[in-house]
Formats: structure tokens, sequence, C-alpha cells
């Protein structure tokens, strides 16, 4: 019989699975479009279509985020690990591509990392990545939707001397700033008093610029946001016609977010679910929202969120932030 092949060493990679039974997808759709104003959570977007379309998007000339805070990873990542300090217990919300996390490992080397994420695949290859880099590293992934209350297993003879969240991307800018006061106390809760933020925060600018971020010319962020129906259709058996709708996103002052909508170009009906929709020509199904901060708007929802501000660290043009925080 063969050998099994030998694999090169690597650390411990463990996986959890903290996701419910079932037909979460199916029952947040449908509650979604019944809605008076229909939406949808913006966590669908990422099967592996895309997860691969968001790779693209950080590629985008537009799509200022993901280099800039990679940039500001590169050059503070040293500073951002004397911040957490060592021996801290490194939990993950979006495990992503991993090309910030593993700035940060190098420096941290931390005894414990704790990667959660929705998209079980995704989890996967990025743990998957990160212990072929780093042959020392402990990985626990967990596959849960993190904005949900989450108790996470007590890893027992790792030495621990405090924890920290590590939340980049922006990814807090996917709630309301009322709903992001929320999530950090969730965030707060886990890590416990002493406990650390590590959080990547979009800064608030131009219009025209962030109007262009969220609907580059080459139709990325359009096929991004399709997807979701794309994906509706393909695993829940809808049958929603994708060119009956158009990605239609743009940034609105006064509330100091980007809405991205699905727009519905004639009156029409779908079915999802055994259930029927109707659309308004002109209808829009809200499927994401990505809010803005300035430095100091954004430590004001930290401090309600159960977190002190630390360190800042932002690039030359202040479009992005990284802000470090010490539970309170
Ligand atoms: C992953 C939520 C940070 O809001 O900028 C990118 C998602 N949507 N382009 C963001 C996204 C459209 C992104 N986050």
């Amino acid at each position: 019989m063969a050998q099994p092949q030998q694999r090169p060493a690597q650390g411990v990679v463990r996986f959890y699975n903290f996701l419910p039974e079932g037909r979460s997808f199916l029952d947040e759709v449908l509650t979604g479009l019944a809605r008076p104003h229909k939406a949808l959570p913006p966590k669908y977007f990422y099967d592996a279509r895309g997860c691969d379309l968001f790779e693209q998007i950080c590629e985008s000339p537009e799509y200022y985020p993901t280099r800039t805070e990679l940039a500001i990873m590169s050059e503070h990542a040293a500073a951002m690990a004397s911040f957490l300090g060592p021996d801290c217990q490194l939990i993950e919300f979006g495990s992503g591509s991993s090309r910030k996390t593993r700035l940060l490992l190098e420096q941290l080397q931390p005894p414990l990392y704790v990667p959660i994420d929705i998209a079980g695949e995704a989890l996967h290859a990025a743990a998957a990545g990160l212990a072929q880099l780093f042959p020392w590293l402990n990985i626990n992934g967990v596959c849960a939707d993190y904005t949900k209350p989450l108790t996470l297993p007590v890893f027992v003879g790792v030495p621990i001397r405090k924890k920290a969240v590590y939340f980049p991307g922006s990814t807090i800018g996917n709630f309301t700033p009322q709903e992001a006061i929320e999530f950090l106390q969730l965030a707060r809760r886990m890590v416990g008093a002493g406990g650390a933020l590590l959080i990547g925060v979009d800064l608030k600018k131009d219009k025209s610029l962030l109007d262009a971020a969220y609907d580059d010319a080459a139709g990325v962020t359009a096929a991004f946001n399709l997807n979701l129906l794309a994906r509706i259709n393909r695993e829940l058996g809808g049958d929603f016609q994708l060119r009956r709708f158009r990605h239609h996103a743009f940034y609105d002052e006064n509330k100091g977010w980007i809405e991205m909508h699905l727009e519905s170009l004639a009156s029409q009906f779908v079915h999802v679910g055994g259930e029927r929709f109707h659309f308004r020509q002109g209808e829009t199904i809200l499927t994401e929202i990505s809010c803005k901060y300035s430095v100091d708007e954004f430590r004001a929802v930290a401090q309600r969120g159960g977190f002190a501000p630390g360190e800042t660290w932002t690039d030359a043009a202040n479009l992005f932030s990284v802000h470090g925080m010490i539970a309170t």
C-alpha cells in the first residue's frame, strides 16, 4: 500500500464549527426581502465566487482601503505588536486573504491565533497558508458568525497573558455607529478586562473618491454585488434575473456611509424558497453600508463600546486608520 505523503512540519491547526445547523441563509433572505425596504446582510457576499471578486476589488485602482491599510501595517506592525504586548491570544474576525495578518503575526509571534470566519472554505485556506508560512504557529480556526454573541472555547495548555481582537479591513463599517457600539461590546466581553483591540477603520474623505471606490470602472464591485443574487439562485433555488438588476452605490454625506443597492430595472416578481416577492421598477435591495469615520468619531464609538483609545496609525494622505485600544 502507498505511504501517505509526508507533509512538511507544521504547528497545531484545529478547527471548530460553531455555525448553527440549517437554514440561516434562507431565513435571513426571506426576512430581508419581506421588509418594506428590502435589505440583505453583507456577510452573504462571501461564497467562493464572492471571495474571489472581493480579492479583485482589493486590487482595483479605485479601491484604496486594502493597499492603504497594508502599507500602514508594513510600516507599523512592530509598533502594533509592542502595543498588544507579549503572550497574547490573537483572535481575528474575518480571515480573508491574511496578507495584513501575516505582517502582524511576524512581529507579534503570538502563542495562539484564533481566526473566526463564517466562510468555512476561506477559513481553511487562510489557515493552511499561514501554517505553511509560520510552522511555529498554533492555529485554532473557528467557523462562526462573529456578528452574533459567541463564547470561544478555552484553549488549555497555552500560556496567555491577554486576549486581543484583530479586526482589519474596516469591516466595522458594515455596522451603523450604534450597531458598531453593540458589536464592540461583544468583542469587549470576548477579550475581558485589560484585553486589547486592533482595528482598521476607513476615514471620511472626498465624496468623489468614495463613490469611485464603490463603483469601479471595470465593474468588479457591480459583479460582487450582483453575485449575491446569483448565490441565492445557486444555493436557495431563487430565480433572480441578473440583467434586470443594476448595482448602485453612493456616499451619503449626511449619514457618513456608503450605501450599496441592487436596483430593479423593471416591475417584476422573484421567487425564493417557495415565496414570491414583488419589485417595483426602481425599487432597491440595500445590500451593504460602509460607514466612514474621522479618527475622533471612531474613538468616541469605541469608548462607548468599552475600549479606551490607545494609539492610532494612519497613512500620510489620511485615507485609512488602524487603532490600538484597551478594554476598559
Ligand atoms: C469588506 C466590508 C470592508 O465596505 O469597503 C468593498 C466591502 N464592498 N466594496 C467595504 C466592500 C464593496 C468592504 N468591507
